[in-house]
C-alpha cells in the first residue's frame, strides 16, 4: 500500500506516546550495507528512533524493531541480505511482536519487493532509500494497526532537517546531493536513487557549522558525484564554491568529500582544493578502466590520457595528494589486452590505494545484456593480478613518510589493540601509535618510524 503524505513528527510523538502509555522501552538493532550514504541514512533512521522513545541494541535477540539498510550495487551484497533477513524468520516465529524493516537501494527494485512481499513473510516493512523521512509513519501504522508495508514511491524533494544519531563524536558525514545521472553503464545506482539533487548550500553551510561549534573535527561531504553539485540549483555556485565557503569557517577542522566524477573535475576545483587549507589534500577518483574502448562502453566520458593529465594535474598543484580509485576488472568485452591497459593505468598514476571490484551484472543496465560476458575464472585472475601489481605501489607510496612529522587526527584505540590510539593523515592514511587516550579527538604530531602496505607506525612529537 502506498501511504499518503503527512508530518514525520507528529508519528514520532505519536510512537513516543503509545511507548509512554505501555511503559515499554523499546530496543532497535540497524544493520547497513553499502557505501558512505546509507551510513549516513543509517544515521538518520538512528536519530528518528531515538526521538521515538527506541534504545540501540547489537542483537537478533534483545531487539524490538531489527532494521536492514540495503544495499544494491553488486549481486553478492544482496544475497547477503537475503540470507539475513531470512535468519530472522525462527525469531520472529518465535517473538510475533518483533518489527522487521527493510529499505536502502536494494529495496527500491520492483522485483526485490515483490520477492520479499511473497516469500519473506515476516518482513513488516520495506521501502526505498527516499522515503526514509517516513518510516516514523510506517512503523507506527505497522505497530498500532499491524498492517504490512510496502512502499516503492520516490520523493526526490529534499527533506531538511531530519534528526541524525551520528555514530562518532568526532567524525561526521554530510551529504550535499543525492542521486546520479550519470548512467554507467554497468551501474544501478541511478536507478535507485533518482535524479540528481542538490541541497541549497546555506543548508549545507550552517550543518557544517552547527557539526564545527559542536567539536566535529574530520568532516565528510558526501554526494554520488560531488563535482556536479549545483548544477540544479537556480544560482551560479558550484562544488568549488562551496568548498571555499566551508573553508572559511571558523574553527580548528579539515573537510573531505566522496565521490569526485573525472569528467566533472575541473581545474577550478583542484586549485580550490590547493588554495583551502581545510580541505584534505585526498582525493578520491574512481577510472573503472584503463582501456579507452571499454571506458566508452561504461559512457564514462574520458580517456587514458585524459584521465592522466587530469592526475598530473592534481599532484602539480598539490604534491603530497593521496589520490585513490574505484576499478572494475571483467567488464563485458573486456579482453587482456584492455585489462593490461587498466594495469598501465594503475602504474602510471601510482595510486596511494584502490578499491577494486569484479564486475557484476545487473540487471536493468545496459552493461547486462552486453556480449561476451567475461568468465569467473577469467575474472578472478584479472582481479589477482590487479591486486599484485596494485601492493608494491602502495607500500612504495607509504615508505615515502618514513622519518617525516605527520598531522593526525586521533581517532580512537586501535582495533587490533587497546594500548595503541588509531588516527588519520590528513591525505587519509591510518597512523598507529602510543600515547594517552585522552588525545582522542584532536590533532597531534606523529613521527612516521613503520610504512606498512596498509597502515604508518608512528611515534608522538
Ligand atoms: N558514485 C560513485 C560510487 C558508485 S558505487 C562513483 O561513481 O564513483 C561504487 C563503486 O562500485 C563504483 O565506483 C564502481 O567501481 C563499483 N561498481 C558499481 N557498479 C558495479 C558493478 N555492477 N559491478 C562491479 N562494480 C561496480
Ligand atoms: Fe554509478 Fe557512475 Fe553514478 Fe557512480 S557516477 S553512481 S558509478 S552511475
Ligand atoms: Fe549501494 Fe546504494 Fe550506495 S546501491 S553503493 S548503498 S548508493
Amino acid at each position: 500500500m502506498a501511504l499518503p503524505e503527512l508530518d514525520y513528527k507528529q508519528y514520532i510523538c505519536g510512537l513516543k506516546e503509545f511507548f509512554s502509555r505501555t511503559k515499554t522501552t523499546p530496543k532497535a538493532m540497524i544493520v547497513t550495507y553499502g557505501c558512505q550514504q546509507n551510513i549516513s541514512d543509517s544515521e538518520i533512521i538512528k536519530g528518528m528512533l531515538k526521538q521515538s522513545g527506541y534504545e540501540f541494541c547489537d542483537s537478533y535477540d534483545k531487539a524490538d524493531l531489527v532494521v536492514f539498510n540495503t544495499c544494491a550495487v553488486r549481486e553478492h551484497a544482496e544475497l547477503r541480505v537475503y540470507g539475513n533477513i531470512g535468519a530472522l524468520k525462527p525469531v520472529k516465529k518465535q517473538r510475533p511482536n518483533l518489527k522487521i524493516a527493510v529499505c536502502g537501494c536494494m529495496m527500491q527494485q520492483e522485483q526485490v519487493q515483490k520477492q520479499i512481499k511473497q516469500k519473506y513473510r515476516h518482513v513488516d516493512m520495506v521501502f526505498g532509500p527516499s522515503l526514509i523521512y517516513r518510516f516514523p509513519e510506517m512503523l507506527y501504522k505497522s505497530i498500532t494497526e499491524n498492517i504490512r508495508i510496502f512502499d516503492r514511491s520516490e520523493h526526490p524533494e529534499i527533506v531538511e532537517g531530519l534528526p541524525v544519531q551520528r555514530a562518532d563524536n568526532n567524525k561526521a558525514w554530510v551529504t550535499v546531493m543525492y542521486g546520479c545521472n550519470n548512467f554507467c553503464t554497468y551501474c544501478i545506482v541511478p536507478y535507485l536513487r533518482g535524479r540528481e539533487r542538490s541541497r541549497d548550500p546555506q543548508n549545507i553551510i550552517n550543518e557544517v557549522k552547527e557539526l564545527i561549534s559542536c567539536g566535529y573535527k574530520d568532516i565528510t561531504l558526501l554526494g554520488q558525484n560531488v563535482n556536479s553539485y549545483g548544477k540544479d540549483l537556480e544560482m551560479d555556485y558550484d562544488f568549488a564554491d562551496l568548498l571555499k565557503d566551508l573553508n572559511d569557517l571558523e574553527g580548528d577542522f579539515w573537510l573531505r568529500f566522496v565521490t569526485s566524477h573525472p569528467k566533472d573535475c575541473t581545474k577550478k576545483l583542484i586549485d580550490t582544493m590547493a588554495a583551502c587549507d581545510k580541505v584534505c589534500k585526498q582525493l578520491h577518483l574512481p577510472f573503472q578502466s584503463g582501456s579507452d574502448r571499454v571506458l566508452k562502453a561504461m559512457n564514462r566520458n574520458y580517456t587514458f590520457d585524459q584521465y592522466v593529465s587530469l592526475t598530473d594535474y592534481v599532484r602539480e598543484k598539490m604534491p603530497d595528494i593521496v589520490l585513490t580509485g574505484d576499478v572494475i576488472v571483467g567488464f563485458p568485452g573486456e579482453t587482456d589486452d584492455e585489462f593490461e591497459d587498466t594495469v598501465r593505468l594503475v602504474k602510471r598514476v601510482e595510486f596511494d590505494n584502490l578499491f577494486t571490484f569484479i564486475y557484476s551484472k545487473r540487471s536493468g543496465t545496459p552493461a547486462a545484456i552486453m556480449d561476451n560476458q567475461i568468465d569467473d575464472a577469467v575474472k578472478s585472475w584479472r582481479f589477482d593480478r590487479l591486486l599484485s601489481v596494485l601492493h608494491p605501489i602502495s607500500k612504495k607510496k607509504n615508505d615515502a613518510y618514513f622519518g617525516k612529522t605527520v598531522k593526525v587526527f586521533v581517532e580512537g584505540e586501535s582495533k587490533t589493540d587497546s594500548n595503541v590510539l588509531c588516527g588519520k593523515t590528513e591525505g587519509g592514511k591510518t597512523v598507529d601509535f602510543m600515547a594517552d587516550k585522552s588525545l582522542i579527538g584532536s590533532f597531534v604530531n606523529v613521527r612516521i618510524i613503520e610504512c606498512k602496505t596498509w597502515n604508518l607506525i608512528g611515534e608522538l612529537i
